[in-house]
């Protein structure tokens, strides 16, 4: 066993399943985010995914309540970590919010207590600088629909304790994952490391008017045999998300195009109220926009291609032969 009482902080669209998926897994979690209309907005969400857990993934009603019996919830920092073993933090996707978080909760956590990180994109180097303990500051990286895409990415920097790293990992198998050791800190971890340039490229081809969005998805799902393509990930991660992104790609890199990518979401989708399924993280988009039932359309459409009578009788005639 390596680590039991945990503090998580933020309770949005991650910290919320994060928090989940360690409770249900058998950890003693206390849930902070410093704003009360967050916190309550996590706590709906923890009854969210408990209906999904029963309806959707066999779970009973005994495993629901011994989880919520682990879980309680708080806006005050000092309470939240004072007696922790591990602290998760999925607090804004900002320099400025996570250095006065991080501060903050060295000021009030005990010795022994190891401090992780979701972050997207700041690496553990930079903000290993904020603590008192950059031995034992690391990355957790959980993706979206933690249950279901449950890869646990284990990051340190140079001055990470390897012994706390290894103790991580057995971590992120205890709660469900499957641990991603990633021995030399690389920006984007492995998945946002592969993902980005990926789906970077789909909306370019978009934006110049190479093909349209179904055509470009269906491309991909047929050829690799895959269930999603570029355009289903972006409307799954949430397009708020993929605009924030290629608007920084635009800003700080040499890619400009990716600034009109950024244009072109924010006009066709952003504006519109069409932001992908960011309001209701890991739960697939049953209803509301155009674009879900786009992308639940080019499901379908696949799976009748692969298994329609014109395109199974060939192969059937073949193997009688
Ligand atoms: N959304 C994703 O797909 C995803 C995936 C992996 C990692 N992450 C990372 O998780 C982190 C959180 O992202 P999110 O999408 O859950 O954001 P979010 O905006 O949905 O949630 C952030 C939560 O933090 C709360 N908060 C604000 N200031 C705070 C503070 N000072 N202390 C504690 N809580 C505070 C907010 O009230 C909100 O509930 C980011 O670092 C992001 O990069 C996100």
């Amino acid at each position: 066993m390596s680590f039991t009482k945990i503090a998580t902080a933020g309770a949005g669209t991650m910290g919320s399943q994060v928090a989940w998926q360690m409770a249900f897994h058998g950890k003693h979690v206390i849930v902070y985010d410093a704003i009360p209309e967050g916190l309550e907005k996590g706590k709906l969400l923890h009854r969210e995914y408990a209906e999904h857990f029963i309806d959707q993934r066999g779970a009973v009603q005994k495993q629901i309540d011994d989880t919520f019996a682990r879980l309680t919830y708080t806006t005050d920092l000092a309470t939240a970590v004072g007696d922790a073993d591990l602290i998760g933090e999925s607090v804004p996707e900002s320099s400025s919010f996570k250095e006065a978080f991080w501060r903050e909760v060295s000021k009030h956590a005990p010795e022994r207590t190891v401090f992780t990180t979701n972050s997207s994109t700041l690496l553990p180097s930079v903000l290993a600088g904020f603590v008192d303990r950059p031995q034992k500051f690391l990355a957790l990286h959980f993706a979206i629909g933690v249950w279901d895409s449950n890869i646990g990415e284990v990051m340190g920097h140079a001055g990470t304790d390897t012994a706390v790293f290894e103790l991580l990992l057995t971590f992120a198998e205890e709660i469900g994952l499957v641990p991603i050791p990633i021995r030399k800190e690389q920006s984007g971890y492995i998945i946002n490391s592969l993902l980005v340039p990926w789906c970077t490229a789909a909306l370019e081809r978009l934006v110049r008017g190479v093909s349209d969005f179904e055509s470009i998805d269906r491309t991909w799902m047929i050829t690799l045999q895959t269930g999603m393509g570029p355009f289903g990930m972006m409307d799954r991660m949430g397009l708020g998300v993929v605009y924030r992104v290629a608007k920084l790609i635009g800003e700080t890199t040499p890619n400009t195009q990716a600034l009109d990518s950024a244009r072109y979401l924010e006009e066709h989708f952003i504006q519109k109220g069409l932001p992908g399924v960011s309001e209701r993280p890991g739960l697939l988009p049953l209803s509301g926009s155009r674009f879900r039932a786009a992308w639940l359309y080019l499901i379908r459409l696949r799976t009748q291609d692969a298994s329609s009578p014109r395109r199974q009788a060939p192969v059937y005639r073949r193997a009688r032969r």
